[in-house]
């Protein structure tokens, strides 16, 4: 494995201690090596120690011990290369042959513009011929012309088969779950329409700002960085159609048609089918921080958060709201899917009942902790003189209680078995990625033909207040 941005963050937080994890299980194949890769000149020693340092940083105590670093630093190399100085590719590669016992698979873990570039320099050094495989990071690219430039130059080097392009919300344990769910059970497909759910709400809240990545995010923005990718990735995933088998053409022909299906959001209907919002100075987690501007030392249209009002038009969803929201510094961390069934047609109860009556809710939580929780109806307990009375009940399914021995994985462990194996179901497809840039670009340039631009909201509270009467006008409300 040839890590390209070894010495970058997202390395250091998820991929190094993903790499720790599966060693320390003896997961990975005995012969596998591991090359980092960056621009920074460091030695072999220079960059042990940053491994080192990461695991010890970001792998917990309890799963760390020093004689499973060492040998995991026995496994670890490191050459530094540039994809435009090819003279240290040609020495990369001459590094990546030298260690070479079978397939190789790289993983771009760097800015989306050195994809291409650094695709083309391996296959011009003969390095992405058969038994390799690439991975990439999202986003490709921040729309649909750079996403097409990006997936024609790394297609000139590696064909479809042999990319793999991460979401690693697929690689989380509760968004394989809810693929469970959908498909592991016969209870919920005969309701899963129109026909009995009446609204869809898919959350992805963080309390976290920009956290020193404003350079980047300034240009991408909430919808460019979770929505086009995570969220979308979520959406496929409750709507599609069930598929033949769990494997990667039929799961990934399922969720493209969904991603075809979503109604387009353009300059016609944007102003009352999104909220794009900006966070203004206010708390998280009871301490006072800075506006999004402030963070950033000078003003910005960029949106810190984004709700929309999406539609899948189809047969299964034809009327169905499916709103979406995400963004930064809001109340909580919460990664949430929410569907709301319809009313019962008709009530039997009269009296106070009749009020109390709630439709039934699943609510699906993938973060901070994993937990599939069913809505339902029950009678509150009494002798009812005054009439029977209904109350709201959870059916509670936790999952670090029911399965308390098993370890709290990252996402890219499980992504980096799959593509040692060369298993591409989790991963996204190029249509796929395409046809959601295209539906973005079309919300995007909305907003710039009508001159929206994202509304201030407190730090600590959940958006602009617009988002409340996105879902209020078909007398929904946010789940909270
Ligand atoms: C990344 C985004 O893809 O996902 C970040 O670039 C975001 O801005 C992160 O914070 C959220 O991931 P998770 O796994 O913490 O929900």
């Amino acid at each position: 494995m040839t890590i390209f941005g070894a010495t970058g963050d997202l390395s250091r937080r998820m991929l190094l201690p993903s790499l720790y994890g599966l060693h320390s299980e003896n997961l990975l194949p005995q012969r596998m090596r591991i090359l980092g890769t960056a621009r920074s000149e460091l030695d072999q020693a220079g960059f042990s120690h940053l491994v080192a340092t990461s695991l010890n940083e970001f792998v917990p105590a309890a799963q760390r011990n020093d004689a499973t670093v060492r040998s995991l630093l026995e496994r670890i190399d490191y050459q530094p290369a540039s994809a435009d100085d090819d003279a240290s590719m040609a020495s990369l590669v001459a590094k990546v042959d030298a260690l070479r016992n079978g397939d190789v698979l790289y993983h771009m873990s760097t800015a989306p513009k050195f994809y291409g570039p650094a695709c083309q320099a391996l296959a011009a050094h003969g390095a992405a011929g058969a038994g390799t495989r690439v991975m990439l990071e999202k986003p490709i690219g921040k729309d649909l012309a750079s996403a097409i430039a990006i997936n024609d130059a790394v297609a000139k080097a590696f064909d479809e088969e042999r990319i793999f392009r991460t979401d690693h919300y697929l690689g989380k344990e509760g968004v394989q779950n809810l693929i469970a769910l959908r498909f592991g059970n016969a209870l919920f497909e005969p309701l899963w329409n129109a026909r009995h759910i009446a609204q869809v709400q898919i959350t992805v809240g963080e309390t976290v700002g920009v956290e020193g990545r404003g350079d980047y995010y300034d240009e991408s923005g909430a919808m460019r960085d979770m929505l086009q990718n995570h969220l979308l990735q979520l959406l496929c995933l409750v709507a599609m159609e069930p598929p033949a088998r769990f494997e990667p053409t039929a799961v990934r022909n399922e969720k493209i048609k969904v991603l075809r299906s979503l109604r387009a959001i353009n300059a016609s209907n944007v102003s009352t089918e999104s909220v794009p919002g900006q966070y203004s100075a206010g708390a998280s987690n009871g301490v006072a921080v800075p506006g999004y501007a402030e963070e950033l030392g000078h003003s910005s249209r960029t949106e810190t958060f984004v709700a929309l009002r999406a539609h899948v038009d189809n047969w299964r969803w034809s009327g169905v709201p499916f709103y979406l929201r995400t963004g930064k510094r809001l109340p909580s961390r919460s990664t949430e899917i929410y569907i709301q069934f319809r009313k019962v047609p008709y009530s039997i109860f009269g009296g106070p009942a009749a009020a109390d009556m709630q439709p039934n809710g699943l609510l699906i939580r993938l973060q901070p902790e994993e937990r599939i929780e069913m809505e339902l109806m029950s009678k509150t307990p009494g002798l009812d003189r005054q009439g029977l009375r209904l109350s709201q009940v959870a059916l509670d399914l936790d999952f670090h209680e029911e399965f308390a021995n098993a370890r709290k994985r990252i996402a890219y462990e499980r992504l980096y078995l799959d593509a040692i194996e060369g298993n591409s179901t989790l991963f996204v497809r190029r249509d796929e990625t395409e046809a959601a840039w295209q539906w973005v670009d079309a919300i995007l340039d909305g907003w710039r033909d009508a001159g929206m631009v994202p509304k201030p909201y407190p730090a600590g509270t959940w958006g602009p207040s617009a988002t409340v009467s996105l879902v209020d006008r078909l007398g929904h409300t946010w789940r909270e």
